[in-house]
């Protein structure tokens, strides 16, 4: 067992509130700190959740809620960040500068330049851009980004296929899940008996985002995946798990069993043993209709994206739908796998 402190930033929060569940029996990682916003700054956090902190062990529900200042993280090592963009902006490097490794789910820094946007299994190699960060930015800690929950499901979808075979081009539908909105984000009247074609900044993100995670690095930073990205997305009556339609072209022709094998043999973080990396991130199911968000979005702990209906495109090569859990693997889980990357790469 090692104990490594950690400050949960926007703990009061969805994403935040999961990934304090999450770490409540973490082998490596202690809760030590939460934070909130104003209306909650003194108040014991398992109070100040929405949830009343169901499942939280005593020692993280008797926390105060402090407000987003370093001085109250000081003896958090590591910080998870669940803060909206629009704070994360301005607080985030502060952590930074003061020596705290950050490892954030809000879009501000993800298209930095010398900040590393990671999915574990696709290239934790982009790690090394850290170094390039702390030196121009003359920072002791660092921030390392987790990518947008959509991007995170379809990246791992495709990771596999662009290693093996190339992406010429790639068009993909989102139907998207109310709890990624944040609370308060989506109002259920709205929704129920109703889609929303209309995800502020999401097709922008999906579309730049996995270019960036397939990107080559060198020390003059990421030079991002030359294929493009075609998003729509939509807001639909779901809790939980995004559910993606793709279609794709290859570089190179694939029969559709040299793509499930690919899938299926895909296992690139095996010999690293991080407690939070699913055995097999991609998980084909043979049935004809699934995935399903309320059937498979809990597939491996919420870790893992579920693929299935892999057929003939008529217009690209192929079409397939992806499903991930937008809270674990999206967002909680993600930034979660990240921090356990850093500690087996030394970095923490
Ligand atoms: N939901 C998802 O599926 C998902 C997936 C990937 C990434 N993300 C990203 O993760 C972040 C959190 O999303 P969420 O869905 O958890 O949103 P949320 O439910 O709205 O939670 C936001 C959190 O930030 C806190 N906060 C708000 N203003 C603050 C301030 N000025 N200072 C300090 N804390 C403040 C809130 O505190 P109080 O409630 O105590 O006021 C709350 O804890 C966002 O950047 C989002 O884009 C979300």
């Amino acid at each position: 067992m090692v104990s490594i402190k950690v400050g949960v930033l926007g703990a009061t929060g969805l994403v935040g509130s999961r990934i304090v569940s999450l770490l409540a029996h973490h082998p490596w990682f202690r809760v030590a700190a939460v934070s909130g916003g104003q209306r909650n700054h003194g108040r014991r956090y398992a109070e100040a959740r929405h949830d009343g902190g169901a499942g939280v062990p005593d020692y993280i529900a008797d926390l105060k809620v402090a407000a987003s200042d370093a001085t109250a993280f000081a003896d958090c090592q590591l910080i998870l960040s669940a803060l909206p963009a629009e704070v994360a902006s301005d607080v985030e490097p502060v952590f930074a500068a003061a020596g705290h490794a950050v490892v954030s789910n809000a879009k501000s820094y993800r298209l930095a330049p010398d900040v590393p946007l990671i999915v574990p299994e696709v290239n934790a190699d982009h790690l090394a851009l850290i170094d390039v960060q702390q030196r121009r930015r003359n920072w002791s800690g660092y921030i390392v980004t987790n990518p947008n929950c959509s991007t995170i499901v379809l990246s791992l979808a495709i990771a596999p296929l662009y290693a093996a075979f190339g992406i010429r081009q790639l068009q993909v539908t989102t139907l998207q899940a109310i709890s990624g909105a944040g609370y308060g984000g989506v109002d259920a009247l709205s929704l129920i008996d109703n889609v929303i074609p209309f995800i502020a900044g999401e097709e922008d993100k999906i579309e730049s985002e996995p270019r960036k995670l397939l990107g080559a690095f060198s020390n003059d930073g990421i030079a991002f995946a030359d294929f493009a990205i075609s998003a729509t997305c939509i807001r639909v009556p779901v809790l939980d798990g995004h559910l993606e339609a793709l279609s794709l072209q290859l570089d190179r022709p694939a029969q559709a069993d040299e793509i499930l094998t690919t899938w299926r043999d895909w296992q690139p973080l095996k010999q690293r043993n991080l407690p939070s990396a699913p055995a097999h991130p991609v998980i084909y199911l043979d049935a004809p209709d699934r995935p399903q968000p309320r059937l498979d979005r809990d597939a491996a702990g919420g870790m893992a994206t579920v693929i299935g209906c892999l057929r003939r495109c008529p217009v690209l090569d192929y079409k397939l739908i992806a499903l991930g859990h937008n809270l674990v693997r999206g967002a909680a889980g993600g930034v979660i796998l990240i921090a356990e990357l850093l500690k087996s790469e030394g970095r923490l």
